[in-house]
């Protein structure tokens, strides 16, 4: 049995992972820690709870004494950090709480992997890390970081630190740094079910800037084999870029949302552009195919119309949600726009 402490369970590509593993094999055993911030939902684990495999603790990352706990009490041998603040226009309304999860929080989980002599340490970091493209080029594992928004600042200075834990104490630390995911349980705070929500609801489609930035999309589901992948094949200090080669401009991806939901192209809204706005990210994922033998498995066209019909068969899961604190932070992020 390999005791797995997987941290950000209940959250979009977190849940999404767990329900892979749990639905696929049964020699792991999962603790997913997990501080049910807005992003948070147990609903995503509905499937997974019922697993003997599995147990959640509902705590912070950055709390020391908790991570030691749990650590000692289920012989954890094994991390996969996904718990982040993972939004960059939040980032933006507030960095503070994206440096006490991303950077502090994998620090005190560094430590105490190092402490327990783990056997891999799971850094799930992103492309943005690598900061913008111009039009042609990727995103290579050799890529200088150079991130632009407080996200990705701390998500790269959270790399930084996996790989300083690697270098100086030997710990076995792999990463990924996968592009932009969509797919079921995914908040609606991102671009794909921001816009298919509004949509169903004939609410304006607020495009930022021109909608001319570009987004390599990957299902969640590729993401996740590949992250299985690096886990347990990934060579300790090294990098995984992960995506699937498709890249789309903004206003095609809300265009294709329009045309399959039958809504009408009066709803799109230009509105001001994200201040240091990104504008492509396309991602060369050779290394992964090359070593570990990875390839996305999902076509776009296939993929993004399950995730439509995802939320359109799961209006509940989306309704409880939208009633809450996102209506405070829809209007503060697009009030005024
Ligand atoms: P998400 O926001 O949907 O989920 C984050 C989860 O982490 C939530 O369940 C939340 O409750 C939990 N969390 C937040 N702060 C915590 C803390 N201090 N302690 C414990 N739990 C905490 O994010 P996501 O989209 O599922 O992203 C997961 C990971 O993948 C992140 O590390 C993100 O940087 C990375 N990533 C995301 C994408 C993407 O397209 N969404 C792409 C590449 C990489
Ligand atoms: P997002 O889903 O926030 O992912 P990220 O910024 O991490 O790549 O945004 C994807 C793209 O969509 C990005 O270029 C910003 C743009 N966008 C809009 O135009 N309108 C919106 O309301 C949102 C949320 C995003």
């Amino acid at each position: 049995m390999k005791n797995i402490l997987v941290t950000g369970g209940a959250g979009f590509i977190g849940s999404n992972f767990i329900n892979h593993i749990l639905s696929n094999r049964d020699d792991v055993f999962i603790v997913n820690l997990d501080k049910l911030t807005y992003a948070g939902n147990l609903e995503n684990l509905a499937d997974s709870e019922k697993s003997k495999n599995y147990t959640f603790v509902k705590g912070d990352i950055t709390n020391n004494e908790l991570v030691d706990y749990i650590f000692r009490k289920y012989e954890i041998k094994h991390v996969i950090n996904f718990a982040a603040e993972s939004h960059v226009d939040r980032s933006i309304l507030g960095a503070q709480v994206f440096y006490e999860t991303n950077v502090v929080g994998t620090c005190v989980l560094l430590e105490a992997a190092k402490r327990f002599e783990v056997e891999k340490f799971l850094q799930i970091s992103t492309d943005e890390v690598y900061g913008s493209l111009g039009e042609t080029g990727l995103f290579t594992e050799q890529t200088p970081l150079s991130p632009n928004s407080p996200y990705s600042s701390s998500k790269a200075a959270a790399d930084m630190a996996a790989f300083s834990f690697h270098h100086t104490y030997g710990l076995p630390v792999v990463m990924t740094r996968c592009s932009n995911n969509y797919g079921q349980f995914q908040f609606p705070e991102k671009l794909i079910p921001l816009m298919i929500i509004n949509a169903l609801n004939d609410k304006k489609l607020p495009i930022y800037g021109d909608g001319l930035n570009v987004r390599d999309w990957i299902y969640v589901i590729d993401h996740n084999k590949a992250a299985e992948l690096v886990w347990e094949k990934g060579t300790p200090g090294e990098v995984y870029n992960i995506g699937a080669s498709q890249e789309m401009k903004n206003i095609e991806i809300v265009k294709l949302i329009i045309d399959k939901l039958g809504k009408s192209e009066e709803l799109i809204q230009f509105v001001k552009d994200r201040p240091g706005h990104d504008r492509r990210y396309a991602i060369d994922s050779s290394k992964i195919e090359n070593e570990l033998g990875w390839k996305p498995e999902y076509k776009f066209e296939e993929a993004i119309s399950d995730t439509i019909d995802w939320y359109l068969t799961n209006e509940n899961w989306w309704k409880r949600i939208i009633s809450g604190e996102y209506q405070t932070y829809y209007k503060t992020l697009y009030g005024n726009r």
